[in-house]
């Protein structure tokens, strides 16, 4: 049996994914909690396996919440990195790395599958990106926990979060669902201390601008949490040798943003997605 617990606002916004998992099966619980996103349904989803433990495996779809859980997510996603360091060579020549890895981050999952098997290689840069909403400011209208919280513990962890001086966490904000949780993986917290990565807000807007960028230049549709990466590529690119390569985690298609994109556009969208101008 499969239970999947979501934020009622994210059934909402990932609508064509949530259909997808109720046709592999599985049972969607929508989480009106709080303003019903991630934080809530992981709430829910932690209450749910230690009322079930005897008979219930809690999983996470991302690099956050207690222990082992940051770590198995980690080591699963971890494929990604190390297929770029398969298949980088065979076109870029042999024991070529990339030269910067950059990934969105909401919880962390894909960025730290890219990064991590680069992270003993020095000369590997790494760059992850947050979502800077509309702009990471004190009215906390992002949801930037390393580039703009501060630590604290939330879901079992200790790590940087959006919070009030009491510790109350907050609830930020992004355009894109998957972005939205005001926390991020404690491993991406010691990668920042630790100065190995670094970590880098993009707002809703430039987020919007490099979707568009995308769409028109290389006929991606990509989600709108890699098009936060993409829009930090955009900015750095031009400021790079040309022989510098950067990979990027394209981490998902934008088929289930295409409404929300097109509401912040100002275009009316019919019942059957029709443009109605
Ligand atoms: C397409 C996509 N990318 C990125 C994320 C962010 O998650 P994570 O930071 O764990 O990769 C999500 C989360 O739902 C997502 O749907």
């Amino acid at each position: 049996e499969c239970v999947i617990y979501m934020g009622a606002h994210d059934v909402e916004r990932q609508a064509p994914n949530v259909f997808r998992m109720k046709l592999l099966g599985a049972e969607v619980v929508p989480v009106t909690s709080g303003r019903g996103t991630l934080k809530d349904a992981m709430n829910d989803g932690l209450r749910d396996w230690v009322t079930n433990v005897h008979n219930t495996f809690y999983c996470i779809g991302t690099v956050a919440g207690p222990h082992p859980y940051p770590e198995m997510v980690r080591d699963f996603q971890s494929i990604i990195g190390k297929e770029v360091r398969w298949q980088l060579p065979e076109h870029e020549g042999e024991g070529r790395l990339p030269d910067t890895v950059i990934a969105a981050i909401g919880g962390g999952s894909n960025a730290m599958g890219l990064f991590y098997p680069f992270l003993d290689d020095e000369s590997v840069r790494i760059i992850g990106v947050e979502a800077g909403g509309k702009g990471v400011n004190d009215k906390m209208e992002h949801c930037a926990s390393l580039t703009g919280g501060r630590p604290g513990v939330l879901h079992g962890n200790r790590t940087y979060l959006l919070q009030d001086d009491d510790g109350q966490i907050l609830e930020g904000f992004s355009i894109s669902a998957g972005l939205d949780y005001p926390g991020i993986g404690p491993e991406h917290a010691w990668l920042n201390d630790t100065k190995r990565a670094e970590y880098v807000a993009i707002t809703d807007k430039e987020a919007l601008e490099a979707f568009q960028f995308s769409c028109r230049t290389e006929g991606i549709i990509p989600a709108l949490e890699p098009s936060h990466a993409l829009a930090h590529v955009m900015k750095i690119a031009p400021t790079l040798p040309k022989d510098h390569i950067i990979v990027m985690n394209m981490c998902g298609r934008g088929d289930k943003d295409i409404f929300t994109v097109a509401r912040h556009l100002g275009i009316e969208m019919g019942a059957e997605g029709r443009d109605m101008e």
